[in-house]
């Protein structure tokens, strides 16, 4: 049986094929929010979001947690183009009502992991009851410093990839899979 190429897609200058489908992608945040409703059943977590590439893992990972809980958002940049910056620069602030919450912070992805090590120290000072991760994709061959993650969606390759949230420059945040950059 003749396997058809993955399928392409073009923003800015760079052309990226598809590594994750949909199906994949849904898959797994399903279980995801299956697993955090089976941890925290009557505890009433917040879903800490970090803005922008967060926001559809975390409203497909709620709608998959069929429990009380509640969102916020909090809105951090590390990234230029295709590589990270190592700075992280706090865009929209943290809010004291994270004070005595279970809290769990809702990342699309781990790169060197320096924003999470910053946001993790961040809400620490916040004295949540409890502090958990959840990350869509984690790059193990990136990652600088040591981040404890409490659910993972999927290891990927140290590739740049846009989609489901994630963006080149602005552009593919609302591709539904997830596109590897293209070699060349
Ligand atoms: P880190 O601080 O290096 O771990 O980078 C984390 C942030 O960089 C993520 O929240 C993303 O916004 C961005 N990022 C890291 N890798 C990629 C990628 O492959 N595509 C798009 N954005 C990325």
């Amino acid at each position: 049986m003749m396997s058809t190429p993955p399928a392409r897609v073009r923003a800015h200058d760079l052309v990226f094929e598809e590594m994750l489908t949909e199906a994949q992608i849904r898959a797994r945040v399903e279980a995801m929010g299956r697993q955090i409703a089976a941890d925290y059943g009557g505890k009433r977590p917040v879903v800490l979001s970090v803005l922008n590439g967060s926001f559809i893992f975390t409203a497909d990972l709620m709608r998959a947690c069929p429990i009380e809980c509640e969102v916020s958002f909090v809105k951090v940049a590390s990234y230029a183009g295709q590589s990270s910056t190592g700075k992280v620069r706090q865009l929209l602030g943290l809010d004291e009502s994270l004070r005595g919450r279970h809290v769990i912070i809702a990342e699309d992805i781990v790169d060197s992991g320096f924003t999470m090590q910053w946001l993790l120290r961040e809400v620490r000072r916040m004295e949540p009851a409890s502090l958990a991760l959840a990350v869509l994709l984690l790059k193990p061959e990136a990652l600088q410093v040591e981040v404890s993650i409490d659910y993972l969606g999927f290891e990927i390759p140290n590739a740049f990839v846009i989609g489901y949230g994630l963006d080149y420059d602005g552009l593919g945040r609302n591709l539904p899979a997830i596109y590897r950059k293209c070699d060349g």
